[in-house]
C-alpha cells in the first residue's frame, strides 16, 4: 500500500448534464452556467475546489460542444483545470473523467467527485472530508435525515424508521482503480447507480460518512437557485481571508527610491537585492499570507541572480496570477509607508494605479497612506524606511 502522503487527490466535476428538471423559459442557459451571485453555478463549485491546496488537479467533464466553458476557463485561469467530454448518464461522465486520467493518475490516487450542480460546498466541509483520507477506503459528505420519512406504495403510506438514514452529498472520494472497477461493473451488469458510493458498496467497499452541512445543496429545480443565493450570501463571510505584510530597507548610495513602482528622486538610494520597493514587498507578503502561500523570500529568493535589481512589479504580477489560480480575489488592500524622507503624499495615486494595474483590479480597492515616526528610531534617523500592508481576499 502506498503511503497516504504520496496519494494525490484528483477532482472530477461532472458538468455534462442537461438539467431537464431545471430548464425553463426564465432560465434558458444550462443550469451549470446559470448566473448565481455574480458567477455561474459551475464557477462556484470549481472555486471551492480550487481553494483547497490538496486538490492536485480538476477534470471538468463537459457536454460535447459546450460553448460556455472557454469564457469560464479564461476567467478562472488556473493550470489545475483540465477537461473531458461527458456521457449519457452522470456515471458515464464520471467514467469519462477517469478514462481521461488513466495515463496520469496512479491506481491508489484519490478521486474526488463533486457535482457541478453543488455550488455551496464550504471549504470547511471539503477540508474535513480530505482530512479523513488515509485511514479509510473512501469518504462521502453526508447529512443526517432529520424529517420523518414516508414511503408511498400503491396508495399505501408507511413511515420509514429514519434511524441511521443519511442523505449522500458530494464530494465523494475513492481510490482511482477501485472506483473505475466499480463503475465498470455497474455498467456491465446494467445497474443504475446514482452516486459513486453506491457503485462501491456493490463491491464491498465501505465509505466513511463525513458529516457535512445541509447547505451543500444540489441545484435541481429553479427554486434551488434562490436558496443557493441565500446560502452563499450567508456563508461568504466565512470565506474571507486576511493577510498582513511588512518590509524594511536601509538607505545607501543613490539618487532615488522606488515605492509602489514609482521612481521618486531622493538624496539617497535603497540597499537591496531587487529594486527595494518596500510597498510592493509588503503587499506581496500580505497577499501570499492571505493565500496561505508562504512569503516573498520563498518565491523570489534574494540569492537568485535573476532577481538582482529586479523590478518588483514583476513579483506582484506573479503573486496576482497565483491568487487568481487559487480562485481568490482582492476585496481591498491598505498600505502604510513609514518614512521620514522623502515625502510620499504626491505619489500616492500613481502608486495605487501601478498596484491596481498589476493586480488587475480597480485602484479604488487600494489605499496608500504615509507617516513619519516623529524622528524616533531608525526611520526617524533617516537610516531606512518601511511599509506595512493589510489585505482582505474573498473566494
Ligand atoms: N451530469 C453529467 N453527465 C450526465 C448527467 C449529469 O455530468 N450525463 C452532471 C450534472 O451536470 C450535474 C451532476 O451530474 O452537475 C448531477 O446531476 P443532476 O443534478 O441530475 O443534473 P442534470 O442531469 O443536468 O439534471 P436533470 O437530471 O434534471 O436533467
Ligand atoms: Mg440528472
Amino acid at each position: 500500500m502506498i503511503a497516504p502522503a504520496t496519494r494525490r487527490i484528483w477532482a472530477i466535476v461532472p458538468a455534462a448534464g442537461r438539467g431537464e428538471r431545471f430548464a425553463s423559459e426564465a432560465h434558458p442557459l444550462p443550469k451549470q452556467y446559470t448566473a448565481l451571485l455574480g458567477a455561474s453555478v459551475l464557477e462556484w463549485s470549481l472555486r471551492a475546489l480550487l481553494a483547497e491546496k490538496r486538490v492536485h488537479a480538476i477534470v471538468v467533464v463537459l457536454s460535447a460542444g459546450d460553448e460556455h466553458w472557454p469564457a469560464l476557463a479564461a476567467k478562472l485561469n488556473s493550470p489545475k483545470l483540465l477537461t473531458a467530454i461527458g456521457g449519457a448518464q452522470r456515471h458515464d461522465s464520471v467514467m469519462n473523467g477517469l478514462d481521461f486520467l488513466m495515463s496520469q493518475a496512479d491506481a491508489e490516487d484519490w478521486i474526488l467527485v463533486h457535482d457541478a450542480a453543488r455550488p455551496c460546498l464550504s471549504g470547511t466541509d471539503l477540508s474535513a472530508l480530505i482530512d479523513v483520507l488515509g485511514a479509510v477506503e473512501g469518504a462521502v459528505l453526508a447529512t443526517p435525515v432529520v424529517d420523518t420519512v414516508k414511503r408511498e406504495t400503491a396508495g399505501d403510506i408507511e413511515t420509514v424508521d429514519r434511524t441511521g438514514l443519511w442523505r449522500a452529498l458530494t464530494p465523494q472520494v475513492f481510490a482511482f482503480a477501485q472506483l473505475r472497477d466499480a463503475l465498470q461493473d455497474a455498467a456491465r451488469t446494467a445497474v443504475a447507480v446514482t452516486d459513486e458510493a453506491q457503485a462501491l458498496e456493490r463491491m464491498g467497499v465501505r465509505a466513511t460518512l463525513v458529516r457535512g452541512s445541509p447547505f451543500n445543496i444540489k441545484i435541481t429545480r429553479t427554486e434551488d437557485l434562490t436558496l443557493a443565493a441565500r446560502i452563499l450570501k450567508m456563508t461568504q463571510g466565512a470565506q474571507l481571508r486576511i493577510g498582513q505584510g511588512m518590509d524594511v530597507h536601509s538607505y545607501g548610495e543613490g539618487d532615488h527610491v522606488v515605492l509602489g513602482g514609482v521612481r521618486i528622486a531622493h538624496t539617497q538610494g535603497i540597499i537591496a537585492h531587487s529594486d527595494g520597493d518596500v510597498v510592493i514587498h509588503a503587499l506581496c507578503d500580505a497577499l501570499l499570507g492571505a493565500m496561505g502561500d508562504g512569503d516573498i523570500g520563498q518565491h523570489f529568493p534574494d540569492t537568485d541572480p535573476r532577481y538582482r535589481g529586479a523590478d518588483s512589479r514583476v513579483f506582484l504580477r506573479v503573486v496576482a496570477e497565483r491568487m487568481q489560480a487559487a480562485g481568490l480575489r482582492l476585496v481591498n488592500a491598505d498600505v502604510t509607508v513609514l518614512a521620514e524622507v522623502p515625502r510620499i503624499a504626491v505619489h500616492r495615486s500613481a502608486m495605487a494605479a501601478n498596484l491596481a494595474a498589476d493586480l488587475n483590479v480597480s485602484a479604488q480597492l487600494i489605499n496608500i497612506k504615509a507617516t513619519t515616526t516623529e524622528r524616533l528610531g531608525f526611520i526617524g534617523r533617516k537610516e531606512g524606511l518601511a511599509a506595512l500592508a493589510s489585505v482582505l481576499l474573498s473566494q
